[in-house]
C-alpha cells in the first residue's frame, strides 16, 4: 500500500483527522503534573581512566512540577529516572540534538500512538517534538529509549536510553525498600577501543546475530561494587543490552526473589535458583544482604547456557563473550550490622488474569513464524514497512486475543526477545525449546522466544486506536526490520 492508499484507509477507518494529520495530540487536555524537556545531545564522559568516551544520552530538566520527580544520574550516559505516580499526567518536550534523526519510545507504557514514539514521527537534527499523556500503568519499571528505524541499536548503543518507575498506592501501601534501598541496576555491554570510544558492528555477521560487547556495563559504569547494608533491598534490573541474554543468579546460591516483572509487582515472591532476562525485559528482586560474608562480596551472576544450535555466536567469540557464556555483572559489599535475614511480604499486588476463553480467537490464534533466513531476519516472512499493515495485523479495539510467536523451522534458530507496544500481556504458553525458566509471571511487554519454542501470550486492546508497533527487541534484528505495524481498529 502506498502512502496515500493507507491514509485513505485509515481515513475510512476513522484514524485520521480533517487536518489529515495521523497523530491527533489530544487538545485542552489538563495542565501537566510534571512538565520536563528532555534533550538528545552528544557529550563525553570519563568511564574508564584516559580518554573520555563519546556518547550520546538524554539531558533532562523539569521546567514544572518536583525536581526529584526526575533523578539525575552521575557519571552515567543513562538519561534521568522519572519517577512517576499513576495517574499522574506528564508533559515531555523532546529536542533532538544528536546529528541523526530520532524519536522516543516510552517502553511498556499504555501511551496513544502520538505518544508512542513510531518511527514514522522521528524528528530531523535541531528539531521538536512534544508527548503529553497520563500514566495508566500500575506501579512498575518501564523505560524508555529511542525508535528511528535502522537506527535504534545505534543510538541506545551510543547512551540513549533512561528508567521510568510508576508507583501507585497499592504498592506504597506494601511498605517496600525505597530511596538509597531501591537501586536501579541497568544492565548493558559494550566494547570499547584502546583509546575508550565505543565500538559498535564490525560486520554483517554481527549484525545479524546482534551485537555482544566484551564488558558488562551496570549503569554505564565498569565492574560496579554497590556498598550496602544489611536489611532489605529492591533491585530494578532492566537488560538495556542492545542484543546479550543473560541468565541471573546469585553467586552465594541463595535464590532470587522476584517480586515484579514488566508490568509491575506480581500476587506474591517467586523464589527461584535463575532466571532468563532477554533484552527489553525487567525484573525486580527483593534481597537481603544480612547473614552474608563480608570477605567474599556477594554478585550477581550470569549463569552459562546454550542459546540454541543454530546461533552463530562463537564466530564473534574472539573479541567478545559468546551468547550464552557465563560471567559476574556486580558485586555487592555488605557492610555487617548484626541484623537477621528479612523476607519480603507475602502478598504483593492483585493481578487481574486473562482469560483464554474470553478471546476472539481462542480457537485460532494469530500465529506469527520468527525467521532468520539467508542473514534477513522476518516475521511471517515480512520485514518493516513504515505504512504497511497486514490482514493477521488487524485488531478490534476492546478485544482480547492471543498471539503465539513460534521460532521453529528457520535455517538459523537464534533467540528472538519479542516485544509489544501499547499495552501489557500474559503469557499462558510455552511449548519445546531448552527448558530454561523464564519471565513468564504477571504483566509483561516482552518475552524471549528461544530457538524450537513456540510462546503464546494473551493481551486486551483495551486503550487506544491507532498504529503500533510489534517486533524482537535484539537491536540488530529490529534495525534489519524484524519489526511490524500493527493497528487497533474499532
Ligand atoms: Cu523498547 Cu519498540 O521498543
Ligand atoms: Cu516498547
Ligand atoms: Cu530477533
Amino acid at each position: 500500500m502506498d502512502r496515500r492508499a493507507f491514509l485513505q484507509f485509515l481515513g475510512a477507518l476513522g484514524l485520521v483527522t480533517a487536518s489529515g494529520s495521523l497523530w491527533p495530540m489530544q487538545a485542552g487536555a489538563a495542565k501537566p503534573d510534571l512538565d520536563v524537556e528532555l534533550q538528545a545531545i552528544q557529550d563525553s564522559l570519563s568511564v574508564f581512566p584516559g580518554e573520555k568516551t563519546d556518547i550520546w544520552r538524554f539531558a533532562g530538566k523539569v521546567l514544572q512540577g518536583d525536581p526529584n520527580q526526575l533523578q539525575q544520574l552521575e557519571e552515567s550516559w543513562l538519561g534521568p529516572i522519572f519517577r512517576l505516580r499513576t495517574g499522574q499526567r506528564v508533559r515531555i518536550r523532546f529536542k533532538n540534538r544528536i546529528p541523526q534523526e530520532s524519536i522516543v519510545h516510552w517502553h511498556g507504557l499504555h501511551v496513544a500512538p502520538a505518544n508512542d514514539g513510531h518511527p514514522r514521527l522521528a524528528v530531523l537534527p535541531g528539531e521538536e517534538y512534544v508527548y503529553e499523556f497520563t500514566v495508566t500503568n500500575r506501579a512498575g519499571t518501564y523505560w524508555y529509549h529511542p525508535h528511528p528505524h535502522g537506527l535504534t541499536g545505534t543510538q541506545v548503543y551510543g547512551g540513549m536510553a533512561g528508567l521510568f518507575v510508576v508507583s501507585d498506592e497499592e504498592e506504597q501501601a506494601l511498605g517496600l525498600p525505597t530511596g538509597d534501598r531501591d537501586l536501579p541496576l541497568v544492565i548493558q555491554d559494550r566494547t570499547f577501543s584502546p583509546t575508550n570510544d565505543l565500538v559498535y558492528l564490525r560486520s554483517p555477521m554481527e549484525r545479524m546475530n546482534g551485537f555482544l560487547g566484551n564488558r558488562i556495563m551496570i549503569n554505564g559504569q565498569a565492574d560496579p561494587t554497590f556498598d550496602v547494608q544489611e536489611g532489605p533491598y529492591r533491585l530494578r534490573l532492566l537488560n538495556g543490552s542492545n542484543s546479550r541474554i543473560y541468565r541471573l543468579a546469585w553467586s552465594d546460591g541463595r535464590n532470587l526473589e522476584i517480586i515484579a516483572t514488566d508490568g509491575g509487582l506480581l500476587e506474591s515472591p517467586w523464589s527461584v535458583p535463575d532466571i532468563m532476562l532477554g533484552p527489553g525485559e525487567r525484573v525486580d528482586l527483593w534481597v537481603d544482604f544480612a547473614g552474608s560474608s563480608q570477605e567474599t562480596p556477594i554478585a550477581l551472576q550470569s549463569l552459562p547456557f546454550t542459546p540454541g544450535s543454530g546461533h552463530m555466536g562463537m564466530m564473534s567469540s574472539r573479541v567478545s563473550p559468546p551468547l550464552g557464556a557465563g560471567f559476574e555483572l556486580a558485586r555487592f559489599q555488605v557492610r555487617r550490622t548484626g541484623r537477621t535475614r528479612t523476607s519480603p511480604p507475602q502478598r504483593l499486588a492483585r493481578l487481574e488474569r486473562l482469560d483464554p476463553a474470553e478471546a476472539v480467537n481462542r480457537d485460532n490464534p494469530k500465529r506469527f513464524f520468527l525467521t532468520m533466513n539467508h542473514m534477513q531476519p522476518t516475521i511471517n516472512g515480512r520485514t518493516f514497512d513504515m505504512t504497511e499493515v497486514a490482514p493477521d495485523e488487524m485488531v478490534r479495539l476492546g478485544s482480547t486475543e492471543i498471539w503465539e510467536f513460534i521460532n521453529q523451522g528457520s535455517m538459523m534458530a537464534m533467540p528472538h526477545p519479542m516485544h509489544i507496544h501499547g499495552l501489557s500481556f500474559q503469557v499462558i504458553g510455552r511449548f519445546g525449546g531448552p527448558g530454561y525458566r523464564f519471565l513468564d509471571r504477571g504483566w509483561k511487554d516482552t518475552v524471549l522466544v528461544m530457538p524450537g519454542e513456540r510462546v503464546a501470550v494473551i493481551m486486551r486492546f483495551a486503550d487506544h486506536k491507532g498504529l503500533y508497533l510489534y517486533h524482537c527487541h535484539n537491536l540488530e534484528h529490529e534495525d534489519l526490520g524484524m519489526m511490524r505495524n500493527y493497528l487497533v481498529r474499532s
